[in-house]
Formats: structure tokens, C-alpha cells, sequence
């Protein structure tokens, strides 16, 4: 539905009026301004994407003006602290690129207890050089499996096993003091089946069984169930579960106590604005948007990424703006890498996970070659203005060999038996394996799995540390901070799952929890062990080599602008096991270098003429100058830093 200037304006107006009337004590208050402000210079963005959800409903403007009336009441809600954040972010509207986030991320539980627990923890967050810091879900879940934390029962109620609003509310002003960002999860494709409206939905009453997408009968499920992939396959194979008592299918994407909200319900939008904005009122920096591509669904399609999932989020967005413009969206969309950047805008998610990235560093750790990361780099690397990539290795899911196919052809290689080799290397069923990982989900029609393992284990520590193979335990470190070299350097956000930084490695007891032993994934969330990080501080251990290479990387980051933010170019060596790119600010050029193999490499000295280096150089990882008269020489899986000598 298209809307005149000339109509928008009129709406605005109206709604203005609503709102003075409504809370007429909002209207004095000096910084009304500035949210009438924003409220009209982003209308004209909301206004179009709710018309194009919800305009064909005879009740639009009804939900309009409750929408309006949730923000401007959540606004009268928001402390003056997080508004005096909102000013000074939107003086910087892109703050978070500016380089100074690092990010880390934990499971409350398994990190500190609890939220107050945490407390006692910044420190550590501190003395790694942590920014942003995010918490798994946190939020009251059904007992027993609920997914870590992904089905949730309320956004308002925390977990009684880690705490009160009130901790949640103490932790985010602690955590602003001393600089570190707040990233919580926002999980709006689904609630748990135990969620208010969920029950309410259960017991009968229509209104809330609107909120979900149910179906009276097994073909009507079945007319969308034949397009649609299983997520969870070995788990819960199909997309829909049977309740019982009210005789319909509900549509569940990945667990069955997950039940997909019905975003054609204007209802349903109003009401997760409502829930994000309490969220962002808790202190949220960064909002975690959970499973973005699902949200929209649409028959005869496969419901992933289709239109309207993108503009719902960017009518979230332009919520957010308007209400709380200190929060920016952080996208989760693990799937094809062209869909993965489709999330990423100013008006959409800023920054997003960077899964391509995460699963071909993995993929050139197993073949030794940096030639298909290489490549889709190349072709994929650049982010729409405004936005950053969040590069990690390891996060609480699992890794999927999720690359392009076209990009894999293009350099000569079959994707499908490529995917194959890869998680049969990753889950130690290679002979040439380091790895000690094991399968999640593998399906038994397509013989598709995806790898879980922790960082460490997946690089061979474990495997070396129990063969006592000294070369190998030291291979196994150079690995880690091969992958996390370029994770920290290439650009944007960096993020450390929290424990990556000791080398923790699998916990297996994940087998004998009755909630755990059929979700693989628990295999690389083991609790974190503090005395294993007091190793950090002892020399000669494997705990403080990795722990040392991590502060370095941080130190690099925090002493050159280029590495912090500059431009990203993907460069060819030469040599397909070395993978290198600039990063550029200002007048600084720093040539990073990452050798896959576990053999010397050279880079030949024509190669680094043609790059603009010359003869000398200073690797500022080693701290030492490099000679590169005939050739650059590189150990196996060494990370190199280059600058030009004298800067
Ligand atoms: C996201 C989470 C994952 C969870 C899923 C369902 O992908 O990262 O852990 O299982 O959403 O909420």
C-alpha cells in the first residue's frame, strides 16, 4: 500500500494529538522534544513497512495508535541515563564501529553462577579487554529442556537460578560503568509453550491462539511442511506438533516447546515491541536478533528470508530508533551467505554474525589452504556502509559448512563431498584429522551433519594433550591463534566465546543430563573452569600461551587504528596457503598474512613488491623485523602482522 507525504504527515499529526492527550505530563518534560523529533523523522520510514504488514486489516489505524502508545509509554519508562546514552549515540550514530568492541559471550550459569556472580567476574572481563558482552538467554524458561535458554516463558522474568530483574538491572549499569556494552538476546520467532500467551492460547481463548500459527488439520500443516527443511532433524524431525487438547497443529521451526508467533497479527507486532522495549530499557546495547530468517512465513515457499522478515525487523528497527536510538540490532541468520548480508543495514541489523567467515576458517585449518576463504572473502567481505561483520570461531551452536556452492565450483572444488570430507575431519572420522569433534544433527535422508566441539578441541589440543605429543600440543596452540589472528584483525567486531581464550576443552557430561545427552551442542558449552584460567598466569602453559596470544591480538587493536577500523582488501599471496588482506586508515597499511599449513611457507618477494612492500619489514605479533629479500618466510601456521619498517 503506497502513502502520500502529504497522508503520512496527517497520520503523524494525528497521533501526536493522541499522545499529548494521552500523557500529557510526557509533553513538559524537556526531552520530549527530542523524541517528538525523532518520532517525525522516522514515521515516514515506520509508517510503510507496518502498511505493507498489516494495511490490508479494516483495523490498521486501531493498532496504530496502540503502537505509538507502547513506545511513547516505554520512552516515559527509560531512565535518564539510557536517554542520555540515546543523545550521545546519535551523535555517533556508528559507534560500534569505531574498533573499541570486543566482544565475549557466556552462559550466566556456567560463567559466574549468577547475575550477581557476575559481577565478581568483570574483572577477568577487564583484564581480556572486553567491550560487549553477551548473555545467553536469560530469561525464565520451562524446567528441564528449553533449548540453553531459546524457549522463553517470559522477557520480563529472569531465570530464578541466576537471579531478579533487579540483578539484571544492577549488572547493566555496573557493566556501563566500566565500559562494557550489554548484548541480550531478542527471541521473537517463537516463546516457549509455557509463555502467558501460550497458556492462554492452550486453555482456549481465540485472541491468543491468534498469536501462533495453528492449524486445524494435519494436510493444511502439511501444505507448508513440504517446502520446509527440519532444523533439528534427528531431534524432532518436522516443523509442526500436535496439541492434544485443543485438536490443532502448531507450527514449532525448531523445538517442540517452541511455538512460532503469527507476525500477520498486528497484535503480535505490538506486543514484541512492547517486549523489546523493556529490554532495551534494561540496559541492552546490542540486541541479539534471534533466528531473523524464520519469521515470516508464506505457503509454497520454504519460509526462510522471505520480504517481510526483513521488514518486520526494519519496522523494529525504526521502533527503536524513535524510542531507544542507543540499541542497535546484531542479525543471527545462519544461512546461505547471500542471505546472511541482506540483514545487514542501517535501517535493519547493523552488525550481524559472520558465519561464512567462521565456518572457512574452519575449512582451511582441515584442507590447509586458504583457497575457498580466499575467494568468497573476496567476493563477500564488504559490509553495507554503517554495518560490521561479528567474526568468531565458536559460538553456542554448532558449525555448519554453510559456504556458497558457486564460490566452491569456482575454485575447483565439489561442495557437496567437500561438506562431507569436513565433518567426517572435524568429528575425527579423518585419518588425517587433529580434530576431536562430534556430529549434531546428522540427517539420515541427507547424510548432512554439522560439528560441535569447543575451540581447543577442534584445533587438537585434546588429542594431543592425551597422546602427549609435544609437537602437536604446540601445532594445536598455533592453530588457535592462527584463527583468532584473523578473527581480531580482519575487521569488525571480534567476539570470544568465553572459556576459547584457556582452551577449554569438550565436556562430555552433557550425556548423562537427561536435558543435555540429545542436544550434541552441549559439548562445547562446559562450565568454565576458574582454576584451569589461573594457569593463565603460569609460565609455560598452554593456558597462558593462548591467554597472552588473545591480550596481544586485543593490544594490537587497541595500538593500530588500521587494525581497529580501517578498510578490509583481500589479497592473492600467491601461495594458496596463505591467506592475507590489508587493513588501511589513515596513512597506516598493515599486510596481515595466516599460514594454513602445518609446513613453511614462503610469500616471494615479488608478490610483496607488487603489494607495495618492500624489503623490511616488522611482524608485530613476533615483535621483529622480517627480512624479505628473495622471499617472506612464514613457520607453519604462523599469523603474521606486517607494517612497513618505520611505521
Ligand atoms: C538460534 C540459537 C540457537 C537456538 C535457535 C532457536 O539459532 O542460536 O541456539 O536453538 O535460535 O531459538
Amino acid at each position: 500500500m503506497v502513502i502520500s507525504e502529504r497522508q503520512c504527515q496527517t497520520t503523524l499529526a494525528r497521533l501526536q494529538q493522541l499522545l499529548e492527550k494521552r500523557y500529557p505530563e510526557a509533553v513538559n518534560l524537556p526531552e520530549w522534544e527530542a523524541f517528538a523529533d525523532r518520532l517525525k523523522n522516522t514515521f515516514p520510514t515506520l509508517l510503510p513497512h507496518l502498511l505493507e504488514l498489516y494495511g490490508h486489516h479494516f483495523d490498521f489505524y486501531y493498532h496504530l495508535e496502540r503502537l505509538l502508545e507502547v513506545m511513547a509509554s516505554a520512552w516515559l519508562d527509560r531512565s535518564p541515563e539510557l536517554k542520555s546514552i540515546d543523545v550521545m549515540r546519535e551523535a555517533d550514530p556508528s559507534w560500534y564501529q569505531s574498533g573499541h568492541l570486543v566482544g565475549a559471550m557466556a552462559y550466566v550459569d556456567l560463567f559466574s553462577d549468577d547475575l550477581k556472580g557476575l559481577l565478581d567476574r568483570i574483572p577477568y572481563l577487564k583484564e581480556l579487554g572486553i567491550t560487549y558482552l553477551h548473555l545467553m538467554p536469560i530469561y525464565k524458561t520451562p524446567e528441564g529442556d528449553d533449548d540453553g535458554g531459546y524457549a522463553v516463558s517470559s522477557y520480563r522474568e529472569i531465570d530464578p537460578d541466576l537471579g531478579v530483574m533487579e540483578d539484571l538491572e544492577e549488572l547493566s549499569q555496573e557493566l556501563r560503568r566500566q565500559g562494557i556494552s550489554l548484548v541480550l538476546d531478542f527471541v521473537f520467532n517463537h516463546t516457549s509453550d509455557e509463555h502467558e500467551w501460550a497458556v492462554k492460547a492452550r486453555e482456549g481463548d481465540e485472541t491468543y491462539q491468534g498469536y501462533y500459527l495453528m492449524f486445524n488439520s494435519r494436510a493444511e500443516a502439511q501444505e507448508y511442511e513440504q517446502n520446509l527443511r527440519d532444523i533439528f532433524p534427528n531431534e524432532r524431525p518436522g516443523s509442526f506438533t500436535y496439541l492434544t487438547r485443543l485438536k490443532k497443529w502448531v507450527w514449532t521451526t525448531f523445538h517442540i516447546y517452541q511455538w512460532d508467533l503469527n507476525y500477520r497479527n498486528p497484535e503480535v507486532f505490538n506486543a514484541m515491541v512492547t517486549e523489546m522495549l523493556f529490554l532495551s530499557n534494561a540496559g541492552v546495547e546490542i540486541l541479539r536478533m534471534d533466528a531473523v530468517p524464520f519469521v515470516w512465513k508464506q505457503k509454497g515457499t520454504n519460509c526462510e528470508n522471505l520480504p517481510e522478515a526483513h521488514t518486520v525487523i526494519q519496522a523494529f528497527n525504526a521502533v527503536a530508533r524513535i524510542v531507544a536510538p542507543g540499541m542497535v540490532f546484531k542479525s543471527e541468520a545462519i544461512v546461505a551467505p547471500d542471505e546472511i548480508r541482506k540483514y545487514m543495514g542501517v535501517n535493519e541489523c547493523q552488525i550481524s554474525y559472520n558465519p561464512l567467515l567462521m565456518a572457512l576458517l574452519w575449512e582451511s585449518l582441515a584442507t590447509r589452504s586458504a583457497k575457498l576463504l580466499r575467494h568468497s572473502m573476496e567476493k563477500r567481505f564488504s559490509v553495507p556502509d554503517g554495518c560490521a561483520w561479528v567474526n568468531y570461531i565458536r559460538s553456542h551452536d554448532d558449525i555448519g559448512w554453510g559456504f556458497d556452492n558457486t564460490d566452491a565450483y569456482e575454485v575447483g572444488i565439489d561442495p557437496h563431498g567437500h561438506r562431507k570430507f569436513l565433518t567426517d575431519f572435524y568429528i575425527g572420522r579423518h585419518e588425517s584429522t587433529f580434530a576431536q569433534g562430534e556430529p549434531f544433527q546428522e540427517d539420515p535422508n541427507t547424510g548432512d551433519a554439522r560439528v560441535c566441539g569447543t575451540t581447543a578441541s577442534l584445533c587438537g589440543l585434546q588429542k594431543a594433550l592425551a597422546e602427549n605429543d609435544e609437537k602437536e600440543i604446540e601445532f594445536s596452540l598455533r592453530r588457535i591463534l592462527l584463527i583468532h589472528g584473523v578473527t581480531f584483525t580482519i575487521g569488525g567486531i571480534p567476539l570470544v566465546y568465553l572459556g576459547e581464550e584457556i582452551g577449554m576443552l569438550n565436556d562430555y557430561n552433557f550425556r548423562e543430563e537427561l536435558d543435555k545427552e540429545g542436544d550434541s551442542r552441549w559439548l562445547h558449552r562446559p562450565k568454565f573452569d576458574w582454576d584451569k584460567a589461573e594457569l593463565r598466569n603460569e609460565d609455560g602453559t598452554a593456558e597462558q600461551t593462548i591467554y597472552e596470544g588473545f591480550l596481544k591480538l586485543n593490544q594490537l587493536r587497541v595500538n593500530n587504528a588500521a587494525l581497529a577500523r580501517g578498510e578490509t582488501e583481500i589479497v592473492d599471496t600467491g601461495n594458496e596457503h596463505v591467506f592475507g588482506y590489508f587493513r588501511t586508515a589513515d596513512d597506516q597499511s598493515i599486510l596481515c598474512l595466516a599460514n594454513f599449513s602445518d609446513r613453511p611457507q614462503t610469500v616471494a618477494a615479488p608478490r610483496l613488491r607488487q603489494l607495495g612492500l618492500k624489503k623490511v619489514l616488522v611482524d608485530i605479533i613476533a615483535g621483529q623485523t622480517v627480512i624479505a629479500a628473495k622471499q617472506l618466510e612464514m613457520e607453519p601456521l604462523q599469523f603474521m602482522v606486517l607494517l612497513r619498517q618505520g611505521g
